[in-house]
């Protein structure tokens, strides 16, 4: 993060310089500058997207930012307000600020109705903020799309369709030869550890094979970001605790962003890079917790070692000067 700032500052200060040099106010030598960094790194789109946004130069600087660092997705400033039965407005979600680096496994963890899943839905683009802005790679995201998949608690498996098609359901829209798509599906079969019941149909897979085929469903797209919205709540603890493991396991090796919530502080310490702890009404981040343990991450440390228990007592105590988890209640 230090660095990102770094480097955001170095580049609003060689702004600066240029502006002075050719004369030119200062928001548009900012411009030019990133236009140039951004044919060598990443996208022009994504500036002149975060550009038409830009009313200020103090929002330019943010702006650079996001361009310059390896931001996944960035949230500025987002409420969410929701309309109640009686025509009063509710405050889901109120100023948040979040940026989520590309790669990191962040968690969510909060009480019950703070807006965890309102947050998720707007990264995924399934809702649009009140006010403030959701930003993916620079760009503003104005819905769902392919590059976000998402995994649910309960599942959401189509019941008629067999485990390889349900997992080759999520690669619909994917231009892929007969071979090609047959070939990936086997391939995250045997990543969830499911080789022999691609034939299966999910009535006949316990809780724990349904959510792998579920993982195998939002990996088999290959997504730059899963989305979790409590996939191991109706687990039993053994379940659970395994398929942590493999998702860790699985993340490790396809680098992607994932984005958790859980009602389980364990959960959250284990998987995370950092873990954004909430508060309720109206929802707000209450505080960013990094989680410093190395990885790999053997299951044991959940147990023994003092840096994940400290950690874990610290979202604890976060969470109980709150409103009780549903997991304590
Ligand atoms: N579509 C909607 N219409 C009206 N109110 C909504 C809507 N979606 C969410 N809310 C309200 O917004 C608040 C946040 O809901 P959200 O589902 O995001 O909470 P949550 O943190 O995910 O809770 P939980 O841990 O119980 O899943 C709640 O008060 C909820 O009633
Ligand atoms: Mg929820």
């Amino acid at each position: 993060m230090l660095t990102a700032w770094t480097k955001a500052g170095a580049v609003v200060r060689k702004n600066a310089r240029i502006a002075a040099k050719h004369r030119l106010p200062q928001v548009q030598a900012m411009h030019s500058y990133c236009v140039i960094e951004e044919t060598q790194h990443t996208s022009i789109g994504g500036f002149r997207s975060l550009k038409a946004l830009s009313p200020s130069p103090v929002d330019n600087a943010w702006l650079v930012h996001c361009c310059m660092s390896r931001l996944m997705f960035s949230v500025r400033g987002v409420s969410k307000h929701f309309e109640k039965r009686d025509g009063k407005p509710l405050s889901a979600l109120q100023e948040i600020d979040l940026d989520i680096r590309a790669g990191e496994f962040l968690s969510i963890i909060g009480p019950s109705g703070c807006g965890k899943t309102t947050l998720l839905n707007l990264v995924a683009g399934f809702i649009k903020p009140t006010t403030g802005v959701v930003l993916k790679q620079g760009v503003e995201v104005r819905g769902p799309g392919p590059d976000r998949t998402m995994m649910f608690q309960d599942y959401a498996l189509f019941p008629w369709l067999t485990v390889a098609d349900n997992i080759a359901f999520g690669l619909g829209a994917q231009r892929l030869r007969r071979e090609e798509r047959y070939a990936r599906v086997n391939h995250f079969i045997s990543l969830v550890g499911l080789d022999g019941f691609d034939t299966a149909y999910p009535s006949q897979l316990s809780g724990g094979m349904r959510q792998r085929v579920s993982i195998a469903r939002a990996l088999a797209p290959d997504p730059d970001v899963v989305l979790m919205d409590e996939p191991f709540a109706a687990l039993d603890s053994l379940t659970r605790d395994r398929l942590q493991e493999e998702l860790l396991a699985i993340w490790s090796r396809a680098r992607k962003t994932f984005l958790l919530i859980t009602h389980n502080v364990e959960e959250a310490v284990f998987l995370s890079d950092r873990v954004i702890v909430m508060e309720a009404r109206p929802g707000r981040i209450r505080s960013v917790i990094d989680v410093t343990i190395p990885r790999p991450r053997a299951p044991e440390i959940r147990v023994r070692d003092p840096l994940f228990l400290n950690l874990k007592h610290e979202v604890l105590d976060l969470l109980g000067n709150g409103t009780p988890t549903a997991e304590s209640r």
